[in-house]
């Protein structure tokens, strides 16, 4: 029965999704989404997603609705409610039909302190509210240069998704982002992005063979309209986290091209 299901699996739509990180006022964000329309309007196949800053989001829900773009946070909070000052919860965000949040990217691990046992709390909560969760997983260069990439990869996704049923795996989308390659241009080699995104593929089959085959596993580090295509045919990467090139419509556009199938 298994078996037979594995086979008939669909494949998997590509997401691209612009992290556009601490950029853009609500006014820049307008002239952006009036720009970016437009130009992935005809496109089909691709799932597209902003994932913007806080103060953006109602206004680029409003602009965006009806489209194919949907827009994303890049952060919040595991509670509902609470005395938590600064923070912002899942309640929240779906109310504002906000369709996902990015969880666990380097930045806020690194800058913020952004823990895996946080994590292991806020993953289940975005797919209980509805949020399409982008799970962010990655090594730093010393764990890279110290051949110790597999380690850093297997105790992120079984902390991170610890709390997350069989069931649901493939509901979470998975971002592999070697921090070296982030905002440094130095982006994966194709191999390496291969490489680790089929290994994390694995690691998700070690719990689940369904869901393995189901999860979509993005590649983010320096992707650019030059080298998107090479790594979008990439046979275990299903779409793409963009930072710098999807603050501008026009290269962003072109990346979600790049991903059409
Ligand atoms: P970058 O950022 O594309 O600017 O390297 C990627 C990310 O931080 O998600």
């Amino acid at each position: 029965m298994a078996a037979a299901k594995a086979k008939t699996t669909p494949a998997r739509t590509p997401l691209v999704a612009g992290n556009w990180k601490m950029y853009k006022t609500e006014s820049d964000a307008e002239e952006y989404i009036q720009a970016l329309l437009p130009r992935v309007a005809a496109v089909s196949g691709v799932d597209v997603a902003i994932c913007v800053p806080f103060t953006d989001l109602r206004a680029m829900v409003d602009s965006a609705r009806g489209s194919r773009v949907e827009v994303y946070a890049q952060n919040m909070h595991h509670e509902p409610e609470g005395a938590f000052t600064g923070e912002v919860s899942a309640p929240m965000l779906s109310e504002l039909d906000v369709r996902g949040v990015v969880l666990g990217h380097s930045e806020r691990r690194q800058l913020f302190g952004e823990s895996d046992k946080a994590l292991a709390l806020k993953v289940p909560v975005a797919l209980d509210a509805g949020l399409q969760p982008i799970l962010c997983v990655g090594e730093t260069e010393q764990e890279r240069d110290g051949e110790d990439t597999e380690r850093k990869l297997r105790q992120q996704i079984k902390d991170d998704l610890g709390n997350v049923p069989d069931e649901r795996l493939a509901d979470v989308v998975i971002a592999y982002e070697p921090i070296w390659a982030i905002g440094t241009g130095r982006v994966a080699t194709p191999e390496q992005a291969q490489e680790a995104i089929a290994f994390i593929r694995a690691l998700v089959g070690d719990r689940s063979a369904e869901a393995a085959q189901r999860v979509r596993i993005l590649y983010g580090g320096s992707v650019k309209p030059e080298n998107a295509a090479e790594l979008l045919a990439l046979p275990d990467v299903d779409g793409a986290l963009v930072g710098g090139a999807s603050l501008q419509a026009d290269a962003f556009a072109q990346i979600v091209s790049a991903a059409t199938p």
